[in-house]
């Protein structure tokens, strides 16, 4: 047999291989924290590299371009299957290969280029796929936002049904990237309703918690729903398009292949179906809670710490910290965590500068450590070394950090990944 076939990445490619060697032992000794990360099963590693990668199929189940796709058509109708029994949907997509494929494909199924669209403004925790000036998106049909309120930092439901008389979106959109608090589906649904117009929620981040059953489903309001099998859902890099009844489902098939995109990433396809398949069991929902409490654990004992937290807290796995009353960048904060080996990164908060640079936000969410097994006392002792180290003065700085780094170096001792 050819070497092609047994030659490992360590014997081939060596600065490839010390990359991932270097990767695996970052997330090994490093407490991640980025709130659109979470660490995969060993189930869905392996099944992200078997040589189902090598299957070019176009098409659906039953219905392909190429032969010999029959144990992809299992592996494709089984993630089907399994997102419409976990979600409690009648029609699910499993093909879009990201987010924001997902989003894309919903774009050009429902509208044409120039209609309007209303969505959750980018500092007020949104996402760029939803309307941003530098994404398609934005370029190709008329973008309007809605935000939060000041004093609250939570969605303004009077703003968004004013925005939506004002402008008469084709569709509306809600769901984001930084948004800590539950969003009110049925109440946005009847905005959505009042003027014409159709509904999609993107509930990326959520989708774990909806999934166990923590975070009211958008399922029974929304046209149609999108999100990635990344982040609390915990799966492979891709997307999912749902929708509650089987209407459109001729509409969306075609408008992801060959709308577009081409051919499958059978194998994702396949971690899909796996991590659908995990997210079915109990001991997902008991997982969700406890990125719930996780996060409530993290949000107070930064605030007992000094730092604020917008909207008051979370109801979800994500924290967004505010930093304007300490004078520290976003940035800076990223920097310092970084050091004692906290993963994080800065983001906007509500009204926030729109230079990247002058940010003053770090978003922190709680889906990867859950998984590590880091319980609530564990993220209250988080919390107060995140904040020693935030609140650090020049004096006290190199202390702070040292003390912090032995912290983050015994949860991550106490709680391996990948092992063997
Ligand atoms: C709300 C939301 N939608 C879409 C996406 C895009 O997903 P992807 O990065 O897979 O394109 C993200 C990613 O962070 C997101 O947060």
């Amino acid at each position: 047999m050819s070497e092609h076939f047994n030659s490992l990445v360590t014997d081939s490619d060596p600065l490839i291989a010390s990359a991932l060697q270097a990767e695996l032992q970052r997330q090994q000794n490093q407490i991640e924290l980025i709130a659109s990360e979470n660490i995969v099963s060993r189930a869905v590693l392996e099944t992200l590299g078997h040589a189902m990668t090598n299957k070019t199929l176009e098409g659906y189940p039953g219905k392909r371009f190429h032969g010999g796709g029959q144990h992809v058509d299992t592996a494709e109708q089984a993630a089907i299957d399994r997102a419409c029994e976990l979600f409690g949907c009648a029609y699910a997509n499993v093909q879009p290969h990201s987010g924001s494929q997902a989003n894309l494909a919903v774009f050009f199924a429902l509208l044409k280029p120039g209609d309007r669209v209303l969505s959750l403004d980018l500092a007020a925790g949104g996402h760029l796929s939803h309307g941003l000036g530098a994404n398609l998106s934005g370029r190709w049909f008329e973008a309007h936002h809605y935000g939060v309120d000041r004093d609250t930092g939570t969605i303004d439901y009077e703003q968004v049904a004013a925005r939506a008389h004002e402008i008469k979106p084709r569709l509306l959109i809600t769901g984001g990237s930084a948004y800590p608090r539950q969003i009110d589906f049925e109440r946005l649904a009847a905005i959505a309703q009042s003027v014409d117009a159709l509904f999609l929620v993107d509930m990326a981040h959520i989708a774990g918690l909806v999934a166990g059953g923590v975070h009211p489903s958008p399922i029974p309001h929304a046209d149609i729903v999108t999100c990635t099998t990344t982040k609390t859902l915990r799966g492979p890099r891709g997307g999912l398009i749902l929708a509650r009844d089987a209407d459109w489902a001729r509409r969306f098939q075609s408008s992801v292949f060959p709308g577009v995109q081409g051919s499958i990433h059978s194998q994702v396809i396949a971690a899909k179906a796996v991590c659908l398949g995990e997210a079915l069991q109990p001991s997902f929902a008991q997982y969700t809670r406890s990125i719930v409490d996780n996060a409530r654990a993290l949000s107070e004992a930064l605030q007992d710490g000094g730092i604020t937290v917008v909207s008051g807290g979370t109801d979800t796995h994500l924290v967004l910290l505010d930093f304007s009353a300490i004078g520290l960048l976003g940035s800076e904060a990223e920097g310092r965590l970084d050091r004692v080996g906290i993963t994080s990164n800065k983001n906007p908060i509500p009204f926030d500068a729109a230079n990247p640079a002058n940010w003053v936000g770090l978003r922190l969410g709680v889906a990867a450590a859950t998984t590590r097994g880091l319980d609530a006392a564990s993220f209250r002792q988080l919390g107060h070394t995140i904040a020693t180290v935030l609140t650090a003065s020049d004096n006290d700085q190199q202390a702070r950090e040292s003390a912090a780094r032995d912290t983050v170096a015994a949860l991550c001792g106490a709680h391996p990944i990948y092992s063997h």
